[in-house]
């Protein structure tokens, strides 16, 4: 197979880029390794930044997410029982953020792909990338039991964190940095209407909880357990006790009901410093990592992918490479403020050590701040609804 941009992953990044470049007349293929069914049934982030719903949006492809996403315009955020809420648009000047699952934006996107007559080739593995160098990179894959091979001007491996792209960057190319928090989240999903309109984090000397939604029949809630815990140290009963404990204010009630899903996942931030080479471009979560307290994984995924396909435009245009040479430099200024904010996120909500020691204290009095300071507020809220892409630019 030959096309001018090989992808590697049909992740929102993958399928992103494909639909972005096809709005500029730039080709593509995608390879995916899983079914359709497992690609479109991960049960992942759902909280989109107003960047990628405008995105979506000028791509014709938000119908849906119009429809059945739920707009935001503030978060709740707990301490020790204490809530105040940080509004979005009143401090950003009108920017919120959606909630919608990323398995649904998956969908969207690859329906619409098809639908479209894109070439999509699902359990179809990319073994090897070669030839990056020069200006004729060739993907190897495997598909139905068949070798493959599709020959590209570029190739784009949006192939997530276990992904080929990142491993096949020549060695002494990158550095790579990575935390591993103390700490790993319990996740649940339950149909139970959510008990607020809005997200709720909450410290807590029993540890973080964070109540989140899905639509208006299904909740998503997560607590912090300690890395070596097991899910099955937590009954449905259990879990719903601890939320309520954990969320818990004067005068507000958790309402619980059947759990469809439950799972224990680490905490991490990983990225590296470089995201391309030659031709080959990382995007996604094949270059970087964040804890999901700040929601940003999916949003920086498209946020890569824009700049990625400023580049191709300006190289199939003007046949210059001096945008997709920046890449790298520009995507990182964004991943960095991300990173930031999601690991401030993490450490101001997670019980980090003792309840009252000074750790604890250094939490609450950034706390106290956000509650009476409209300029600290704001930097949350701002951080939280995603910087516009001219900041970084
Ligand atoms: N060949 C073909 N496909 C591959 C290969 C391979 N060798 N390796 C991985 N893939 C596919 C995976 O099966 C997956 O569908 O690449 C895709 C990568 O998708 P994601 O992991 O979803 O990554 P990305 O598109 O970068 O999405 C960004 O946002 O909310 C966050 O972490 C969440 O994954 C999400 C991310």
């Amino acid at each position: 197979i030959k096309t001018q941009v090989g992808i590697i992953g049909a992740g929102p990044a993958g399928l992103t880029l494909a639909h972005w470049l096809k709005q500029h007349g730039i080709e593509s293929v995608i390879l995916e390794n899983r079914s359709r069914e497992y690609a479109q049934s991960r049960v992942r982030a759902g909280l989109l930044e107003q960047n990628t719903v405008d995105i979506y949006k000028k791509l014709g492809l938000a119908d849906r997410l119009v429809k059945e996403g739920q707009e935001h315009h503030g978060v709740y955020l707990n301490f020790d029982g204490k809530r105040i809420r940080v509004p979005f648009g009143e401090l950003t000047g009108g920017r919120n953020i959606t909630i919608y699952g990323q398995q649904e934006v998956v969908k969207d996107l690859t329906e619409a792909w098809l639908a479209g007559g894109g070439e999509l080739y699902f359990e179809a593995e990319a073994k090897q990338i070669e030839g990056f160098e020069g200006e004729n990179p060739k993907i190897h894959f495997e598909y139905a039991g068949e070798k493959g091979i599709l020959t590209c001007d570029f190739v784009a491996a949006c192939d997530g964190f276990h992904g080929i792209g990142r491993k096949t960057l020549p060695k002494n190319s990158f550095n790579e940095f990575s935390i591993t928090y103390p700490f790993s989240w319990l996740g649940i999903l339950a149909n139970v209407a959510p008990s607020s309109e809005e997200l709720i984090y909450a410290y807590h000397e029993n540890g973080f909880a964070l109540h989140s939604l899905r639509s208006d029949k299904v909740s998503r809630l997560y607590i912090q357990v300690d890395n070596d815990d097991h899910i099955d140290n937590w009954s449905d009963e259990r879990i719903w006790e601890e939320l309520s404990i954990r969320l818990g204010t004067k005068g507000w009630k958790l309402n619980s009901g059947p759990i469809f899903e439950k799972s224990i996942t680490p905490m991490r931030s990983f990225f590296t410093d470089n995201m391309q080479s030659g031709r080959l471009f990382l995007a996604g979560d094949a270059a970087h990592i964040v804890p999901p307290t700040g929601g940003k994984g999916l949003n920086l995924a498209v946020a890569d992918v824009k700049h990625l396909v400023d580049g191709f435009v300006d190289f199939y245009k003007n046949n210059s490479m001096q945008s997709l040479d920046n890449y790298s430099a520009i995507a990182l200024k964004r991943i960095w403020r991300a990173q930031d904010f999601s690991n401030f996120m993490t450490t101001l909500f997670h019980k980090q050590d003792e309840h009252g020691s000074f750790t604890y204290h250094l939490q609450k009095a950034k706390f106290d701040y956000i509650s009476f300071s409209k300029v600290y507020a704001t930097t949350i809220a701002e951080n939280y609804v995603g910087l516009p892409f001219e900041t970084f630019e």
